[in-house]
C-alpha cells in the first residue's frame, strides 16, 4: 500500500490545452492541491479551480488549497530558492499526511510543463528525502508557454537543424549566449529583449497567451521593441501582473554570434 503523486501539466493559459491523460490523472486524484499567492497566482489558481470545474466529474475527489511561502529575497539567490523549495515540501508533507489516507492518489496541478522552469519535481524529491512519507511519483506532460508561443504565432521552434536555447531574461542581459542564433526568453522582469545589441534581429513576443488576455507582438527589434515594451507595461499596469515569453532569432544565425 502506498500514496501515489501525480504530477499534472494543466497547459499555460488555455484550460483546451489539458490533454486526455492530464484529465484522466484529475480524475484519478482523490486530493489535489492547490497553490494561491498574490494577483498574478490569484488569476492561475482561478485557471486552476476553472480546470477542475470544466473536467474533473469524479465527485470523490476533494480539492485542497493552500497558501504559497514567500520567497526570502536577502541573501544569496540560490539560498531563498532551497529555503522557499523546502518550505513548500513541507506543506506538502504536512497535506498529504493530514488530508489523504495511505494509498491515495494525490494531485499536483503544475502551469504548462512541468519539465520547464518548475520545480514541482524537485520539491516532491526533497518530501521523498526527509523520508516521512513513501510514494510512486508519476509526471503527466502538459503544453508549454514556448508552444503556445509559437502555435500563436505560426512559426517553427527550432531553424532547420539548428540549436534553441532556452534561457531567462536575467541571463539574457549579461550578452547573447554562444552557439545559437535563436533564443527563447522566458521569466523576464528586466526587459531583456532591450539589451540585445543586433537589432536587425526577429522577436516573437508573447504575454498571457492561451488566455482571454493574450497579446502577440513579431517584428525586427528595432522596429518593435518600444512597443513591446509599452504594450507590456500598460498591460501588467491593467492587470496587476504580467506573464511573457519570447523568441529572439538572428539572421546571421549562429556562426557569429560571439560579436556581440
Ligand atoms: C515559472 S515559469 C513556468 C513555465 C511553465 N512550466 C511552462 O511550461 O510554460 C513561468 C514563466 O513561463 C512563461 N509563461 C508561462 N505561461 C505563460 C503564458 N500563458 N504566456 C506567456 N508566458 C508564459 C513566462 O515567461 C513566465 O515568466
Amino acid at each position: 500500500m502506498s500514496r501515489t503523486i501525480l504530477i499534472i501539466g494543466i497547459g499555460a493559459g488555455n484550460p483546451e490545452h489539458m490533454t486526455v491523460q492530464a484529465i484522466n490523472a484529475l480524475n484519478r486524484s482523490d486530493v489535489l492541491l492547490i497553490p494561491t499567492k498574490g494577483e498574478e497566482k490569484a488569476f492561475l489558481a482561478d485557471m486552476r479551480r476553472d480546470i477542475c470545474e470544466r473536467y474533473l466529474t469524479n465527485e470523490a475527489t476533494r480539492i485542497h488549497e493552500y497558501a504559497v511561502p514567500k520567497r526570502r529575497t536577502d541573501g544569496s539567490y540560490d539560498g531563498g530558492v532551497n529555503d522557499w523549495h523546502h518550505a513548500i515540501a513541507r506543506i506538502y508533507e504536512e497535506t498529504i499526511l493530514e488530508r489523504s489516507g495511505p494509498d491515495d492518489t494525490i494531485g499536483l496541478l503544475v502551469w504548462g510543463d512541468p519539465m520547464l522552469y518548475d520545480s514541482t519535481i524537485r520539491i516532491v524529491e526533497h518530501v521523498r528525502a526527509a523520508g516521512r512519507v513513501a510514494f510512486e511519483l508519476e509526471v503527466i506532460p502538459g503544453i508549454t508557454s514556448i508552444q503556445a508561443l509559437c502555435a500563436s504565432r505560426k512559426i517553427a521552434l527550432n531553424r532547420i537543424g539548428l540549436p534553441v536555447q532556452i534561457t531567462t531574461g536575467r541571463r539574457l542581459s549579461e550578452g547573447w549566449p554562444e552557439g545559437t542564433g535563436d533564443v527563447v526568453v522566458m521569466l523576464d522582469g528586466v526587459e531583456a529583449f532591450r539589451t540585445v545589441q543586433d537589432r536587425d534581429a526577429e522577436i516573437h513576443w508573447g504575454a498571457y497567451l492561451g488566455t482571454p488576455l493574450e497579446v502577440t507582438i513579431s517584428g525586427r527589434l528595432d522596429e518593435v521593441a518600444e512597443t513591446i515594451s509599452e504594450t507590456r507595461s500598460r498591460a501588467r499596469q491593467q492587470n496587476g501582473w504580467i506573464m511573457d515569453a519570447y523568441l529572439i532569432r538572428r539572421r546571421d544565425g549562429p556562426e557569429t554570434e560571439g560579436e556581440t
